[in-house]
């Protein structure tokens, strides 16, 4: 969690028939990306609350057999709508950070907070065409804000350029709060070796990448090769002295 570009592979992507391979395939990334999806928000569906709950004592056992000493967190990218409702059991089943859409909840800032009290990580994600601005004075509510650079539903899509200035705005705005109080700037979707050191440049300080992990002939050279070109392009752009 000390990198400086954290990268978190998204297991839409992985084998899910094979899925304790496919993520300790990962152990060395910064957080296993998780999306559940309802056929409702977004018009696809994946998995929900038994599965996660399995994914993340899987991903305990990974963390206390890894021989790096880098711990794995779990990020579940809710993908439905009322999380006001649902989200708090994906943190008490233990998600290190639970991730919901700002326009699905009817009070993020409630959420958030009752997320943080179960112990958990709290993170608001913005559409493609939402504007940040309805977040712009609560961000120290939030532990990550999940920037979507293609429209959720589903892996694979083309990365949307026109989201950077978004980024760009919001890491403005991250850099006036006191350290400890700034989230990470997450990026999801399209995002691989090409198009990483855009949204680093940008303002990202963590990215999402599914397709380009997963489909690595080596996932977790994929994961440092991220890793290293996000932090080059991050340090380079907003680097503290
Ligand atoms: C899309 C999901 C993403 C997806 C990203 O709706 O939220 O997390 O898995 O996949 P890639 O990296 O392939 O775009
Ligand atoms: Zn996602």
């Amino acid at each position: 969690m000390d990198n400086i570009f954290k990268v978190a592979p998204s297991i839409l992507s992985a084998d899910f028939c094979n899925l304790q391979r496919d993520l300790e395939l990962v152990s060395n990334s910064d957080f296993v990306h998780i999306d559940v999806m309802d056929y409702h928000f977004v018009p696809n569906l994946t998995i929900g609350e038994p599965v996660v709950e399995r994914i993340i004592e899987v991903v305990n056992d990974i963390n206390e057999k890894n021989a790096n000493n880098c711990e794995l967190l779990t990020d579940v990218h809710l993908m439905i709508e009322d999380p006001d409702r649902w989200a708090e059991n994906y943190a008490k089943m233990g998600a290190s950070s639970v991730t919901f859409h700002y326009r699905a909840a009817a009070a993020p800032v409630r959420l958030a907070r009752r997320l943080r009290e179960l112990g958990s990580r709290a993170a608001v994600s913005l559409r493609p065409a939402e504007s940040a601005h309805g977040i712009i004075e609560v961000l120290d509510e939030f532990d990550m804000i999940l920037v979507m650079t293609v429209e959720p539903g589903f892996g694979g899509q083309k990365f949307l350029e026109s989201q950077m200035s978004k980024i760009r705005f919001l890491r403005e705005a991250v850099e006036k709060l006191e350290p400890n109080k700034r989230p990470i700037l997450q990026v999801d979707g399209g995002v691989s070796r090409t198009t990483v050191q855009l949204v680093a440049a940008s303002g990202a300080d963590a990215t999402v990448a599914g397709s380009a992990v997963y489909g690595a002939q080596d996932p977790r050279e994929e994961v440092e090769v991220i890793r290293n070109l996000g932090a080059k392009a991050f340090t380079e752009n907003w680097g503290r002295l």
